[in-house]
């Protein structure tokens, strides 16, 4: 499915063109709390969107949770929208997608995650305007979903959101932390696409830019937040977030979602956390535990280049380039760091680590190996 995409600043003055474009009438309108307000875009929705009936959807927590969605989904049938339109960060996105999806399905989210039950995958129009450079969720075919403490990921090619507008002006009253934990993420994405077992021409080439983008401006962002850094994050964020819809994700990312389903990790510092240790992994391949078809000697050398983008020359110095990084933009290393005691967690982590992510990871990963890592932390 192809996407029509619009970035810079000020771009999402192109929405009511697209609305006017697609004739809506009815807009459901799913955001965040206060990011709608801080970003700025509850005051272009006033000023701008005249004429066309809204009804928004906005209570929900940080993370995309399944009894929220099945509320938006009641509220989304019951209202009837010819457009969804979503403003937000990575879970207000991944909310849209899915409440677009299940409100035009007559069975329910439990129905299709546990008893196989098929979709139709019909969806409306999906408007998706991002207010932090993070989750890339605006370029991706699939979405987060949590049940209970357990993380799923409904995927197919019609939830990728139908116009992107990437506007960086949206994400200049990002706080600091803010910024850190979302722009980690995006670089963690773009880390781990680059090295993906599924990682194309294509995506490796939305991977580099959106690592060496992170690399020059990440800092900048989170401690003086200029507009040229804000505009360099938005578009690693979107960049990765092309990568990883080629690609998805690996390890770290498959390691995280316990971290933050468990013990409130936010899902930046939750993929971070384990990257460094991941990167010196997969860099110990063997012909023995690779899992990429394109073999040992490949998977060395796409590492390499990871840490050559870095502007480092050794496995080590680009390990110590990402913790460093991360400390400079308050992020923590270690389990003690982040306030957690190791054994408890590391237990809970290896419990329910996500295997469907885990086999994306170029080097072979058992339980053994996972723990031996963590325990470093
Ligand atoms: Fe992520």
């Amino acid at each position: 499915m192809n996407q029509e995409e619009y970035f810079g600043i000020s771009s999402i003055n192109h929405l009511p063109a697209i609305l006017k474009r697609i004739a809506a009438q009815r807009m459901f309108l799913v955001t965040g709390d206060k990011s709608f307000l801080e970003s700025g875009a509850s005051a272009f929705f006033t000023r701008n969107i005249t004429g066309i009936a809204v009804k928004r959807f906005y209570e929900f927590g940080a993370l995309p949770r399944l009894e929220d969605v099945e509320r938006g989904v009641k509220m989304c049938r019951v209202f009837a929208p010819d457009v969804v339109v979503a403003v937000g960060g990575g879970t207000v996105l991944d909310i849209a997608k899915l409440v677009n999806l299940f409100s035009l399905w007559s069975g329910s989210i439990s129905e299709f995650l546990f008893q196989s039950k098929t979709v139709d995958w019909k969806v409306k129009p999906l408007v998706a305007i991002p207010t932090t450079s993070g989750s890339g969720s605006e370029a991706t075919h699939f979405a987060v979903l949590y049940v209970g403490n357990t993380k799923y990921s409904v995927a197919n090619q019609t939830l990728l959101p139908s116009v992107a507008i990437v506007d960086p002006a949206l994400t200049l009253s990002l706080s600091p932390h803010h910024t850190a934990v979302s722009g980690m993420d995006a670089f963690s994405q773009a880390v781990e696409s680059y090295w993906c077992i599924h990682s194309t021409d294509e995506s490796k080439g939305y991977a580099r830019e959106a690592i060496e983008l992170v690399c020059s401006n990440l800092i900048t962002a989170v401690h003086k937040g200029t507009e040229e850094s804000r505009i360099a994050m938005a578009k690693a964020a979107h960049l990765a977030g092309k990568a990883i819809n080629i690609t998805k994700t690996t390890a770290p990312h498959a390691l995280s979602y316990a971290l933050t389903a468990w013990f409130g990790v936010p899902h930046g510092q939750a993929v971070g956390f384990t990257l460094p240790s991941f990167l010196e992994y997969n860099s110990n391949v063997t012909a023995e535990d690779v899992t990429d078809q394109r073999g040992v000697e490949y998977v060395k050398k796409t590492v390499g280049e990871v840490i050559s983008f870095l502007g480092c020359a050794t496995v080590k110095s680009g390990k110590e380039w990402i913790q460093q990084l991360m400390k400079e933009i308050g992020l923590a290393t270690t389990f003690k760091e982040l306030g957690l005691e190791k054994t408890g967690a590391i237990q809970k982590l290896l419990d329910d680590v996500n295997l469907e992510r885990l086999v994306n990871n170029p080097r072979g990963v058992n339980n053994l190996k996972m723990e031996e890592l963590l325990e470093k932390l």
